[in-house]
């Protein structure tokens, strides 16, 4: 059920969460992966939201089964994802909610719908107007990975409206998101939450001059914002009719779901929007009634700490098999990284146990010829993820065939391994003597016992990549219940920020150079101030 009172709930102070390693339940979690192997003769499937999840790849026994029960439990679990999904507080440190659930339902609230039902009125009519051959979409982290994941999964063929993506603030990115536009036919879409960050703001500014430059008579008229803060898009000149607002209790990072996705839609169709919707919607319905053991999100979150917290692998690999999934790498690593890149419970102690994992990868085959040798044999490995669709969308089924090959080999080999007798007989098969056979068995044995998953779309349609982006989003809350963090802020980043721009004013010579920088920053603070004032 969904409540219109998205602060409604606990107060931050109630959020009183155990550290882990106190709970007995931990330990017992702790010791029952330990003694789970991954069993390499038993498959282990999930079907959700029409995505098949393999995880026979991950260490199971029924000990484990019956801990890991024990913990959510220990967690109230069910309690927080109910909080979740009604649109309680779950952002403790920013008190707020964490509702992006809810602007995919198939039946949203007032507000919700009400945009959604604007924001489809200006799209029909860009359209019916054979409207803005060009968009410079500007936006970053959250504003910027999903839609460029879904304009590139489903215009990879080309679309009739060219998409140009800014989000750096390095002055080339702008240079080169304007450049071979024509000014007089491009829509600047601005999508920003808080409608302050730095980069979006610069290279929006940058955007506008290059229209007035260009004799663009009403510049403000092809600017269209995406924000949570209408308000200070109208003070930066937006006129109303082009200001689409989403929430406050939509984090950044999932804001893909809220009209950010205009770019989506005026790209690659709003149909591509509304089946991305209704595909995470049906991962939300499954998320939220799949018992423990056929729920596609807790069991890879729950392999996900396994390999993390006691395996102690450190980070997770994202194999997508498919061209068209570039960008669903940096999506995910935003999702994982900035949600579980926290070392402190919602107590404010340690956790005591290790983590979200760096997240990093490409797409098979191309990562095979870069990293999958360090997969393979390096000595710290890593868990990886294998997503392929069963089905291809163009017409070369050989390609298809090789395709499907290479990942399912690719993961047999890091879930079998090869023993040195195997690798030995190789050799020897090969016609070595048996001196060197001896010696190059040694380089060519693989540990094996490397876990993954398989996921498997039946096809890359906006459903099935929508249902795969939210399975990820609920991995990620499952994991930040058990470690008792919180998923949905982002502090470290903002630290960052603010030292930015108290640097950005000492090198544009507005305030003298503070003297307590290390000294490494003082040094190129000044280097680069003297080198502005030659
Ligand atoms: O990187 C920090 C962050 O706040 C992200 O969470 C967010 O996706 C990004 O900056 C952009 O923020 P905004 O949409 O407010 O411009």
């Amino acid at each position: 059920m969904i409540s219109k009172q998205p602060t409604d709930g606990i107060q931050p102070g109630l959020l009183e969460v155990p550290s882990l390693t106190n709970l007995p339940e931990w330990a017992a979690f702790e010791n029952a992966a330990r003694l789970s192997p991954i069993h390499v003769h038993s498959l282990r499937l999930i079907n959700a939201a029409g995505i098949d999840l393999d995880i026979s790849g991950q260490s199971s026994s029924p000990a484990l089964t019956q801990a890991t029960k024990a913990l959510l439990a220990a967690r109230q679990f069910n309690a927080m994802r109910d909080r979740l999904l009604s649109g309680g507080m779950v952002n403790a440190t920013e008190e707020r909610a964490a509702w992006h659930t809810a602007l995919r339902a198939p039946a949203p609230i007032d507000d919700v719908a009400a945009e959604r039902l604007r924001l489809n009125d200006f799209i029909r009519q860009a359209d019916s107007e054979r409207r803005w051959r060009n968009i410079v979409h500007i936006g970053i982290g959250g504003s910027d990975w999903g839609v460029r994941l879904a304009v590139s999964a489903f215009g990879y063929a080309g679309t009739w409206r060219k998409v140009h993506f800014v989000a750096n603030i390095d002055g080339h990115a702008i240079q080169g998101g304007l450049a071979g536009f024509d000014p007089h036919d491009t829509l600047i879409v601005l999508a920003s939450k808080s409608f302050t960050t730095a980069e979006t703001l610069q290279n929006g500014q940058r955007a506008l001059e290059w229209l007035k430059a260009a004799g663009v008579q009403q510049p403000y008229e092809q600017v269209v914002a995406i924000t949570a803060r209408p308000e200070v898009a109208r003070q930066w000149g937006v006129p109303d009719a082009h200001i689409f607002k989403f929430w406050d209790w939509v984090g950044g990072r999932f804001s893909l779901w809220s009209a950010v996705s205009l770019t989506s839609a005026l790209a690659v169709s709003a149909d591509v929007v509304a089946g991305m919707q209704a595909g995470a919607a049906a991962m939300d319905a499954h998320f939220a009634h799949a018992p423990i053991a056929q729920n596609a999100p807790i069991q890879m979150a729950i392999a996900g700490i396994v390999n993390r917290s006691v395996l102690g692998y450190g980070s997770l690999n994202i194999a997508p098999y498919d061209f068209r999934l570039a960008n669903l790498v940096p999506y995910i690593q935003q999702l994982e990284m900035e949600s579980l890149g926290k070392s402190i419970n919602l107590d404010g102690k340690a956790v005591g146990a290790a983590t979200g994992p760096a997240v990093w990868g490409m797409p098979g085959t191309d990562a095979q010829h870069t990293f999958f040798q360090w997969l393979h044999q390096g000595s710290d490995g890593a868990p990886v993820d294998f997503i392929v669709c069963e089905q291809a969308d163009h017409g070369w089924p050989e390609h298809h065939q090789s395709l499907l090959a290479n990942c399912l080999a690719q993961r047999e080999a890091l879930l079998k391994g090869k023993t040195y007798e195997q690798a030995l007989q190789e050799c020897l098969a090969d016609g070595m003597p048996q001196e060197k056979a001896e010696w190059l068995a040694k380089h060519r044995v693989h540990a094996g016992g490397r876990p993954s998953n398989l996921i498997v779309l039946p096809r890359l349609s906006p459903y099935t990549l929508g249902a795969l982006l939210a399975l990820y989003e609920h991995k990620v809350f499952v994991q930040g219940v058990v470690w008792g963090i919180n998923p949905f802020d982002q502090w470290g980043v903002e630290y960052g920020k603010v030292l930015a721009k108290g640097i950005a004013s000492e090198l544009s010579g507005k305030t003298a150079v503070d003297e307590t920088h290390d000294a490494s920053t003082a040094h190129w603070i000044h280097k680069f101030v003297d080198h502005r004032s030659n």
